[in-house]
């Protein structure tokens, strides 16, 4: 059915975006990724072709839809980095925003109707409670958050009035990495908490920083959703397939449902490298809720998705495997960073 179908993922070069890529493609989708690299990496484009190129480019943009004529559109292109977001808000702005309004212009002018689009558990701010839903108020409490809501209520004022429909899926925590160890993480600075971890582990860092050990949580670690990459990826083949069958525009939540705190992960991680992981106690960050679990019913129900790697030590081994081998293969690239 996916034969012969044409999906253009916008930020493909990253690190969701290069799985979601891997996904399609075996799913029969011919992928065509676009990115400007400013984040992404070449060698993660390694199933589709590739177009070297900036959302905010409208000429670029319009050539592409005229020459691949996609039937669809995967949007993962996003600056999201949360403390960059607070000192430089015009980036995000410009790029989270307004670089999707020239996007969403041209598939308009293109005629190509379905989007999914990479949102955030960030739309909902500090949550009232856990599990998250769908229907929890979305107040986000930083502008990266705020930017990505601001797409969503484009979306919905679009869809309202243009022949569009689309699926916002608002991500937890992504993380690990394709078990064939083919691509995985590797953003450039990082701030996600495993790889940081296994950092560590691999001695590229001098040990990790836990910031705060007096939340209202079992083990005073703040606690977070973390969902496997592939699990994601295979949430948007669905999005995708649902959107095409003529499903009515949705957000869904994806994460495991459950969480685990910051002292589970470095566990779970010293288990499963085998290696110690020296940890050191810092005072809380602003802004960090104490836990963000995700209720994910609803993609359950609307898309039949469940995740098939639920478990931390699938989602730290897999990201263990690809960190092992790119720290091989960039040996003396990375310089280790003071935490
Ligand atoms: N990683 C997570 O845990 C997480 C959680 C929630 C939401 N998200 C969202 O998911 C998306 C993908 O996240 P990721 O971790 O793969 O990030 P990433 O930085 O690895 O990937 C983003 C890609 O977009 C490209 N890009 C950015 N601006 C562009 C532009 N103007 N034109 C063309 N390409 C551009 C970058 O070069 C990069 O390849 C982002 O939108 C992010 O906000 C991620």
């Amino acid at each position: 059915m996916s034969v012969g179908k044409t999906i253009l993922v916008v930020g493909g070069a990253g690190y969701i975006g290069s799985h979601v890529s891997l996904a399609a493609h075996e799913r029969g989708y011919d992928v065509v990724v676009y990115d400007n690299l400013v984040y992404g990496h070449r060698s993660a484009v390694q199933w589709g072709e590739f177009v070297l190129g900036d959302m905010a480019d409208a000429d670029q943009l319009r050539l592409v839809f005229r020459h691949y004529r996609p039937q669809a559109v995967m949007h993962f292109a996003a600056y999201a980095y949360v403390g960059e977001s607070v000192s430089d808000p015009e980036k995000y702005y410009l790029n989270n925003v307004a670089a999707t309004l020239n996007l969403l212009r041209v598939m308009r002018e293109a005629g190509c109707r379905h989007i999914i689009f990479s949102s955030t558990c960030a739309t909902y701010g500090v949550p009232l409670g856990n599990p998250i839903n769908e229907d929890h108020p979305q107040s986000p409490v930083n502008p990266y958050g705020r930017s990505k809501l601001m797409v969503e209520t484009v979306l919905a004022d679009y869809a309202a009035a243009y022949d569009l429909r689309y699926v916002n899926l608002r991500y937890f925590n992504a993380a690990g990495a394709d078990p064939r160890g083919r691509i995985g993480e590797d953003h450039n600075p990082e701030t996600h908490l495993i790889p940081l971890v296994l950092d560590a582990a691999a001695g590229r860092r001098p040990g990790v920083s836990i910031f705060g050990t007096d939340y209202d949580t079992p083990d005073g670690t703040c606690v977070r959703d973390y969902i496997h990459v592939n699990d994601l990826a295979q949430a948007h083949l669905l999005a995708l397939e649902y959107l095409l069958d003529g499903g009515r525009s949705a957000g869904f939540n994806l994460g495991n449902g459950r969480g685990y705190s910051v002292r589970e992960v470095i566990a779970c991680a010293a288990a499963v490298t085998g290696r110690k992981i020296a940890v050191s106690e810092a005072p809380r960050r602003a802004g960090d809720p104490p836990a963000l679990v995700g209720g994910t019913a609803l993609a359950e129900k609307t898309l039949g998705w469940r995740p098939a790697l639920p478990r931390l030590e699938d989602i730290v081994g897999t990201a263990w495997n690809w960190h092992k081998k790119i720290s091989d293969e960039s040996f003396g690239r990375l310089t280790p960073c003071p935490h």
